[in-house]
């Protein structure tokens, strides 16, 4: 039966060397959980069935799982009595017993392809094995089981570490931890296996020499790649894989069309789609379920979580996250894409420009110095630098409306709620507090007044020192003589 596939997951040890008050299997590799990595893999089998054992920080592991795969059945071992006990566990919690191939997988081998874990099935049920051993050769076989084989190459078992002789312990042939199983073997298999061992516990590693015993067929099937097979125990194994699994991504995008003129300072998450013909500039982080479409440059030193890139845009030193850049689009440099930003085509977000939950239609540019919240802007038109929209009242936001062709002034402030009509314009400095309709024009700052002589009656005050009246206006002479002050205008920085 090639395609009954059982597949379980162990994720229930403490992982304390992670020194995390988040479990281990649930720190991140590439924007995606470590044990996120795994269940994708365990798909490319086609299990009729998955089951992760979890335990420690069970609360927080098994919603995490469900969450991810709701049809996962979660085993639960309250106490961590080894490898065995805990398959013994994940197979009782099956509502009928496995049939087929059961494969074991731990939860915290990010890098763990699809590809590989098929092909290794494959092999295990074309030999007819009993128990089949994803194992691997490593240069520093420390602290793995070691795989055991006779002198015609046969294997024979697996010891771990604490129970080897030392010459067993030179044996560089490593058992990853993957292995694959006749289920009917291994369900006669798992009450026999004892914990008479170095460290007291139920070794599923066993299993081999129990399937030897009764003189089936076991067999290893090393893994080029064993890198795959690799956990992270600590924060610096995690960096690690981080780093690995990401190089990995980068060339698999290079491979497909991409630019990357520094893989080295290029991070791309796990399930971020690039077009061909993307670059990415050095410093680069694409995060989440970013997109970028083809011949867009992305960077140097931007960061997009969870954003949308048209074909053909240009972003420069941004920090964007749930935002959408459209066709043709130009960002920053030194630009902040909060969420819900939505920058049509064409459209321009510049320098030192915020944006938050704001539509700015084709055409449309916000140049620089400026902070658009909860607005909507229609197409092609202008709002002059260093315009606030004034979003917040203390209380509650409002939003903004722009229509379409409108050229706003420099130094504005659109107090929400308001709306400004196609075609309208402002004046530099104006405080726009009251709806402008299309086409008229809003100046809200008084006229201007000049005080000719100034500086000259300025000069013959300071000369005469000692006033008792120019010390009380010591250190005042930046206000503005005249003009009265601007009412308080809220803006949530928010
Ligand atoms: C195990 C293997 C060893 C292999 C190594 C690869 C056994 C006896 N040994 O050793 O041959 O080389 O993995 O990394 O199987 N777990 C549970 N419940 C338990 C015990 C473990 O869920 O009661 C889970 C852990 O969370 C972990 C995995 O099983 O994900 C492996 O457990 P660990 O204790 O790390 O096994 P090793 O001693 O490393
Ligand atoms: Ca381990």
């Amino acid at each position: 039966m090639p395609d009954d596939v059982t597949v379980i997951v162990l994720a229930a040890g403490g992982g304390t060397r992670m020194k995390s008050k988040v479990p281990k299997v649930l720190h991140e590799v590439c924007g995606r959980s470590m044990i996120g990595h795994v269940l994708a893999a365990v798909q490319s089998t086609s299990p009729r069935q998955v089951v992760t054992v979890v335990g420690h920080q069970r609360h927080q592991v098994g919603p995490h799982v469900q969450a991810l795969l709701p049809e996962c059945v979660l085993a639960v071992q309250e106490t961590q009595l080894g490898t065995g006990h805990a398959v013994r566990i994940a197979v009782e919690a099956l509502s009928a017993p496995p049939s087929g191939t059961v494969v074991v997988a731990y939860g915290d081998t990010p890098l763990l392809e699809g590809d590989s874990l098929r092909a290794f099935v494959a092999e295990h049920e074309a030999a007819q094995r009993a128990v089949s051993i994803l194992s691997g050769v490593v240069p520093e076989p420390f602290g793995y089981g070691r795989v055991l084989r006779d002198g015609s190459g046969e294997v024979r078992g697996i010891v771990e570490e604490k129970d080897a002789t030392p010459e067993q312990r030179e044996i560089r042939e490593i058992n990853s931890g993957i292995l694959a199983f006749d289920a009917e073997f291994l369900i006669g298999a798992l009450p026999r296996i004892g914990n008479d061992n170095a460290k007291g516990e139920y070794y599923l590693t066993d299993t081999v020499g129990l399937a030897q015993e009764d003189g089936l067929v076991v067999g290893a099937w090393p893994i080029d790649d064993v890198a795959q097979t690799e956990g992270a125990n600590d924060r610096a194994q995690l960096a690690e894989l981080g780093r690995e699994m990401n190089r990995r991504t980068v060339t698999r995008w290079m491979r497909d069309g991409v630019t990357v003129m520094d893989p080295a300072t290029t991070w791309v998450d796990t399930d971020v789609v690039l077009a061909p013909d993307v670059t990415i500039l050095p410093g680069t982080q694409l995060l989440g379920a970013t997109a970028v479409d083809e011949d867009s440059v992305i960077g140097p030193d931007t960061t997009l979580k969870d954003c949308e890139v048209g074909k053909g845009a240009r972003v420069v030193r941004t920090h964007g996250e749930l935002a959408v850049v459209g066709e043709g689009a130009t960002v920053g440099p030194f630009s902040y894409l909060r969420p819900g930003t939505r920058l049509g085509a064409g459209g321009k977000i510049g320098a030192f420009v915020e944006t938050k939950n704001a539509e700015i239609g084709e055409g449309s540019k916000v140049p620089h110095l400026s902070y658009v919240g909860d607005a909507t802007i229609g197409r092609d038109t202008n709002i002059g630098a260093g315009t606030i929209f004034a979003n917040y009242d203390g209380r509650r936001k409002h939003r903004t409306t722009v229509g379409d062709g409108a050229k706003t002034g420099s130094n504005n402030t659109f107090v929400a709620p308001v709306s400004i009509g196609d075609g309208a314009m402002t004046g530099g400095g104006t405080v726009v507090r009251e709806d402008v309709p299309p086409g008229a024009l809003a100046v809200s700052a008084g006229p201007q007044r000049t005080l000719e002589g100034h500086a000259e009656r300025r000069a013959a005050q300071a000369a005469d020192e000692g006033s008792p009246e120019d010390r009380e206006t010591a250190g005042e002479h930046s206000a503005d003589p005249g003009l009265g002050s601007r009412p308080p205008v809220g803006h949530n920085p928010d």
